[in-house]
């Protein structure tokens, strides 16, 4: 069975992307900064086939260099880059105030680009390798439409040009990395119910990972570079 590895594993849409993919007996390598911590995830583990827990601080360089050494030697199919962070506070918690012109949060915004551009950069360089010695050699970076430079929603300066960033990498990623048979891609979950979305949100998370496993079951270099929603439609850069 192929393998796929998963950032931010412990809960919201990673957690989901463990259980979707576990179930279908993939190889899941399910990543979280605690795993002690991680109930669920570990519960997830001990119920389904091939779930493996890791620890994993996606920002710390070493953590991150860590766990490719872990993994050396190993195929990646999928390397999923979903870890994410909307700033110091979350939608839920009114989160908006804190990145709007005149009111920005200068530090949560250095973290959330140390999370969101960084780390997908910093893993995706890591585990290359991986990747490029397995069957499907695909990876992915969680993005969100906020980042569209076409259509901005407004607000969200922080967490938005984060997204923005991170699209701009995986887009440079599928040129530099089509030679190797690497596809990248960036994908947009819909608004979902998670911490991060809120309870209002349109998606429960069964329903965006159940759209975004079939987008990235069917990526391929035809694809690779494009910017598009749980649903296989094209989001605005
Ligand atoms: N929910 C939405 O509506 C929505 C919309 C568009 C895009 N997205 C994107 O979808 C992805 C998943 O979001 P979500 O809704 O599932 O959010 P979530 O429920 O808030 O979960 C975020 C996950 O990222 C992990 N994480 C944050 N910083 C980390 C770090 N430094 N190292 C390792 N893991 C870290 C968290 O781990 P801890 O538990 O340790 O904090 C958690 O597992 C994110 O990239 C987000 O930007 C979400």
């Amino acid at each position: 069975m192929p393998t796929i590895l998963v950032t931010g594993a412990n809960r919201g849409l990673g957690l989901e992307f463990v259980r979707q993919f576990g179930a279908d007996g993939w190889r899941v390598h399910a990543c979280c900064r605690d795993p002690q911590q991680a109930a669920e995830l570990g519960r997830m583990a001990r119920s389904l086939p091939d779930v493996r827990v890791h620890r994993l601080s996606v920002s710390d360089g070493t953590s991150v260099a860590d766990l490719a050494a872990d993994l050396a030697g190993e195929p990646i199919d999928i390397l999923l880059n979903n870890a994410g962070t909307y700033g110091l506070r979350g939608f839920a918690e009114g989160g908006m105030a804190d990145q709007s012109f005149g009111s920005m949060d200068y530090a949560a915004w250095e973290h959330a680009f140390a999370v969101n551009t960084m780390a997908p950069l910093r893993m995706m360089e890591a585990l290359v390798d991986n990747v490029a010695a397995s069957a499907q050699k695909k990876m992915f970076v969680i993005s969100s439409s906020m980042g569209s430079i076409g259509q901005p929603p407004g607000g969200h300066l922080a967490y938005g040009s984060t997204k923005a960033a991170v699209n701009f990498v995986a887009s440079t990623l599928a040129q530099d990395l089509r030679s190797r048979g690497i596809t990248v891609m960036s994908l947009h979950p819909g608004w979902v119910q998670t911490d991060m979305g809120g309870s209002m949100a349109s998606l429960k998370p069964t329903q965006s990972v159940a759209g975004l496993k079939q987008v990235m079951e069917a990526a391929s270099l035809a694809t690779s570079g494009r910017f598009v929603d749980y649903n296989g439609r094209q989001v605005a850069w």
